[in-house]
Order: C-alpha cells, then sequence, then structure tokens
C-alpha cells in the first residue's frame, strides 16, 4: 500500500502531517542518527553488571510440551510498496507443540501469537542476533525471577538464553517484548512484541477466527519506509515517544475485515507511550469482558476505555446483525491527560514536540472494520465469568501503613520515591516477605517538599507495572487530579479484575493489593512508559 494515498486513518491528522513533513526534511538526518546513537550514549552511563558469558542453558528433566526456538533479529521487511522498512522481529521455529499453537504473523514486523494452556510446561530457546544485548519479558506471567526477563539477564548478540517456566496464570491475554537496561523503548520500537494467550475453556465465547488480537502500536515513517525514532533531543525523551501513524498487528494497513458474527479482540497496547481512549464510532458501549489478568466476573460496559502502555482489555463486538459493507471505526478520542511539561506548561507549547506526533489526548481512528457479506458465529454475551475473590484489605500485613511509591519528576529525571534504576540495588523500602499480603499505594507526584517550581510542574501519566504477578486495585483516589482532566477520562477504567498494568494519572493515587508467593528473588516494576522506563523510572523489588 502506498504510504502517500494512505489517508483512512489519519483524516484528522491531515494538517499536521502536512506540517510534519517539513520538519521531516529538515530532522531527518538526526532522527536516524539518534536512533543508534542516543542508546549507546546513555549505555555508557553506568555499568550495568552485564556478564557478556551469561546465559541459561537447558535442563534436561524440564519436559516441555512446547519447545521453540525464538530469534531475535534485523530483517527487511516490505511494510510498504519501495523501499522495505528495517525492523527487528522474533521469528518462532517450533521444535515441539502439543495442545498448543505459535501464530507467525506474515507481513508483520510483530513476533508470534503463542496459545497455550493453564499446567503446560513451555521452553523458548531465546537466540539474539541483534547488535545489542536483549532479553526477554514475559509480561504479565508469574514466573521465577530467572525466567522473567530482568535486564541482569540480558544476553549478547550470538548468544542463547533458554526460558523454562510452567503457565500458572489464569487463562488470558499477556505478551512479551525485549527489556534490555535503558534500549527496551527501541528494542520495542522496531518491533519486538509478541502475544501470548492462555486459553481459557470457555466455550460460550468466540473462538478460532472470531478470537482476534489487536495489537496497536504507533510509529513514524520517514520518506523512504523507514522507522524514526526519537529526536535527539531530551525533550522528547522526557515525554516519551509518541508516533503519527497508528498500526495495528505490525502491519500499517488498517482496515480489518470482519464477517457478520460476534468478535472477542484482544487488544493490547504496544506503543511505547501513547495512552488510547478507546471508543466505537458508531456510538455503542464499549464491552470489556477481560483485563491484563484474564476474564473479570462479568462483562463491563463503558462508554470509552482508557488503555495505558503495556495495559490489555479484552472487548466484545457483535457484528453479526451488522449490514454488508458497514464501516465502524476503532477510535481514541480526546481527552485531556493532566500532563504539563514545564512552567506553566510551556515547555511543550502547541503540544507537539519535533519529531513526534500528536500529544497524549488528541483524537483520531485506530482501525476500520468492514462488515463482508459472510456470515459467521454468533455468540450471547454471557453475564457472568468466573467469580474473583477479591483479597481482603485486612490479609495485608501492612493495612494501616501501605508502603508508599511516588512516580515524579525531579531535576529533569523521571524517579520512583526519588531513585532511578540500578540494576541490582534494592532499598529496605523494596523489600517484601514470601508468602505475604501487601498494599502498596502509588501516587503521580512528588510529596510538595522537593525543590520546587520545576519538578511540581513537570507532571506526566505514567503506567505503572509490576513484574512477577498480577494484583488487584483497590483505590482510586482522584482528589489531587485536576477536574479538567478527570471529566475527560473518569468513566474509562476498570478496576475490577486482575491487573499487572494501571495508569497512574497526574494528581492520582492508586492502592493496590498484593500477594507474595512461590518464587523468592529480584523483580522489576516500572513506568511502562518505556522512554521513562529506559531514563530509569524503574526499580528492583526483592521477595525474601
Ligand atoms: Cu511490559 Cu517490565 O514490562
Ligand atoms: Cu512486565
Ligand atoms: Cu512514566
Amino acid at each position: 500500500m502506498d504510504l502517500h494515498n494512505y489517508n483512512i486513518v489519519f483524516l484528522n491528522w491531515q494538517n499536521f502531517i502536512k506540517m510534519k513533513r517539513y520538519e521531516f526534511l529538515r530532522n531527518f538526518t538526526y532522527g536516524l542518527a539518534a536512533f543508534s546513537i542516543l542508546p549507546s550514549m546513555t549505555y555508557c552511563k553506568s555499568g550495568n553488571g552485564l556478564n557478556p558469558n551469561s546465559g541459561n542453558s537447558i535442563n534436561e528433566s524440564f519436559n516441555p510440551d512446547l519447545d521453540i526456538e525464538l530469534t531475535a533479529a534485523q530483517r527487511n521487511l516490505q511494510v510498504f510498496t519501495g523501499n522495505k522498512t528495517e525492523v527487528y522481529s522474533y521469528v518462532s521455529n517450533i521444535l515441539k507443540a502439543e495442545n498448543s499453537t505459535v501464530e507467525n504473523l506474515p507481513g508483520s514486523w510483530l513476533g508470534p501469537v503463542f496459545r497455550v494452556k493453564q499446567g503446560q510446561k513451555v521452553r523458548v530457546r531465546f537466540k539474539n542476533q541483534l547488535p545489542r544485548e536483549s532479553v526477554i519479558h514475559w509480561h504479565g506471567l508469574h514466573i521465577p525471577p530467572k525466567m522473567d526477563g530482568h535486564p541482569m539477564y540480558a544476553i549478547n548478540n550470538g548468544k542463547q538464553y533458554v526460558y523454562e517456566f510452567e503457565v500458572n496464570n489464569r487463562p488470558g491475554t499477556y505478551w512479551f517484548h525485549p527489556h534490555p537496561d535503558k534500549i527496551t523503548g527501541p528494542q520495542v520500537y522496531r518491533g519486538l512484541a509478541g502475544m501470548f494467550i492462555v486459553e481459557d475453556d470457555e466455550n460460550n465465547l468466540p473462538a478460532g477466527q472470531y478470537d482476534v488480537p489487536l495489537i496497536i502500536q504507533d510509529r513514524i515513517f520517514d520518506d523512504n519506509n523507514q522507522l524514526v525514532y526519537m529526536q535527539n533531543n531530551p525533550m522528547s525523551q522526557m515525554q516519551g515517544f509518541l508516533g503519527n501513524r497508528i498500526v495495528v498487528n505490525g502491519n500499517p494497513e488498517n482496515n480489518l475485515e470482519v464477517s457478520k458474527a460476534t468478535y472477542r479482540f484482544r487488544v493490547l497496547n504496544g506503543s511505547n507511550s501513547r495512552i488510547y481512549k478507546l471508543a466505537w464510532s458508531d456510538g455503542s458501549d464499549v464491552i470489556v469482558i477481560g483485563t491484563d489478568g484474564g476474564l473479570l466476573p462479568q462483562p463491563v460496559r463503558k462508554p470509552y476505555l482508557i488503555l495505558g502502555s503495556g495495559e490489555r482489555v479484552e472487548l466484545w463486538k457483535d457484528f453479526s446483525t451488522s449490514d454488508t459493507g458497514k464501516e465502524v471505526h476503532l477510535q481514541s478520542l480526546s481527552f485531556n491527560d493532566g500532563s504539563s511539561m514545564g512552567m506553566g506548561g510551556g515547555m511543550m507549547g502547541g503540544g507537539m514536540m519535533g519529531g513526534s506526533g500528536p500529544e497524549n489526548g488528541v483524537g483520531f481512528d485506530i482501525c476500520t472494520f468492514t462488515v463482508t457479506s459472510q456470515s459467521g458465529e454468533r455468540k450471547s454475551l454471557p453475564s457472568t465469568f468466573e467469580a474473583i475473590k477479591s483479597i481482603p484489605e485486612s490479609e495485608a500485613v501492612n493495612a494501616d501503613s501501605p508502603r508508599r511509591f511516588r512516580f515524579y519528576n525531579q531535576r529533569m529525571q523521571w524517579v520512583i520515591n526519588g531513585e532511578t534504576f540500578e540494576m541490582r540495588e534494592v532499598a529496605d523500602w523494596e523489600k517484601v516477605k514470601l508468602n505475604t499480603t501487601e498494599i502498596w499505594e502509588f501516587i503521580n507526584g512528588d510529596n510538595g517538599q522537593g525543590m520546587g517550581m520545576m519538578q511540581n510542574m513537570m507532571k506526566m501519566p505514567h503506567p505503572v507495572h509490576l513484574h512477577g504477578l498480577q494484583f488487584q486495585i483497590i483505590d482510586r483516589d482522584v482528589s489531587g487530579m485536576s477536574s479538567d482532566s478527570w471529566n475527560t477520562i473518569k468513566d474509562g477504567f476498570v478496576d475490577e479484575g486482575w491487573q499487572d498494568t494501571f495508569m497512574l494519572m497526574p494528581g492520582m493515587k492508586v492502592k493496590i493489593a498484593l500477594r507474595f508467593k512461590d518464587y523468592t528473588g529480584i523483580y522489576v516494576y516500572h513506568c511502562h512508559n518505556l522512554e521513562h522506563e529506559d531514563m530509569g523510572m524503574m526499580r528492583n523489588y526483592e521477595v525474601i
């Protein structure tokens, strides 16, 4: 498809794109240079404790149901007509697959879609053929630290790391992506990500061709069809990468054909830092059946849904009575994300940074579903799914004094309680005991006693993510938020299921309940705005 005739998705952005083209020409060379230079500059900042010979070898006594090779490599993909696009991809080679599938997405830069069952054993032989070190993180899975993809286990080019784990998560939509220290953003951006579905036995839900992953990402392509990452501009990194073009499932062809049938869409926000306010253009409710950690106790109807980077949501959508040719857009509506990036919010001015797309909160269409004449299976929406037992606050060892984690900006640096990531560092306030339940409180903002003006005025939403477990959200306190922002997003949160990632808007406080079980060791927690993560808005916690 010709890039320049492509105007389905960006109708609203037309003027913007015209304007951008100028900037592109001007910044084009910086853009490419920044891609390779920026990560290596930051890389040298501190020794990261990486052992170039590290790896993890096969455990012969582990008997996998699924055994695959997953190779991360650079390749050239025909994304548009004309020049091929240089991307990074995970390519799978199945050695054994019993009652599970690994489906490659041809024509896409995204990695495969795993479909496995609870209780199955998985072995992934990860081979790194990238120019830089990498590691695979299994986002949302409850697995031992050594299998989780902590940056300390990154391997260099030419090395292999063997992941072996049993799938003990609830059925649900999980995913995987690289997690090397300081260079997660560029690696995910170039194409490394895939979906990891733990299948359920719910036979009253749409299945097979009606159970569809929708991985939403934003990108910028230059006039030679090449991906453009960050401009070499500290403010861009401060904000996070924002693209000017939406890609769904690693393919900029965003027109998807659907049968007259009922669908289950497994939506993953795989963007580096863009937040979506999902809604249907036909005005129907967004029907949510699942969140990060699987199905909800019952479907939830929302006018729209806020989905931060790293989060998943499962949507129910019925096209069975739609007319042939009907078009329905999945949209991102406009909202106020409450951010301010400098003195009086002025630093970002008109809201666009050099070489980046529209700011968070600008509305646009994500993709278009066109109903074909084909008829398919019609399902009726179940009224309940498996109940979720809520974690009682009284079970927590710190119910009266939750641990507090403040996410804020300090001297042009995103921090957690004033700290940034150090490979193996764990503070006292980051150590928890195995087999305990805790309440953690996350606060977007400093404690008001900092060094004043500057840090207080730099505010952004942070999608907060913890590795190693699923938790429950028990309270979302918005009293510190600006109502101008809150009023535009207030109906978009689904907090009744299991989560591993949640949006922490400026001024918001979120309390979660967590149970630490099965594994001791070090996991990370971080902001899933990947540029914030790469800047160090990440810390370890240790289960002892
Ligand atoms: Cu999906 Cu540590 O991240
Ligand atoms: Cu994760
Ligand atoms: Cu952040």
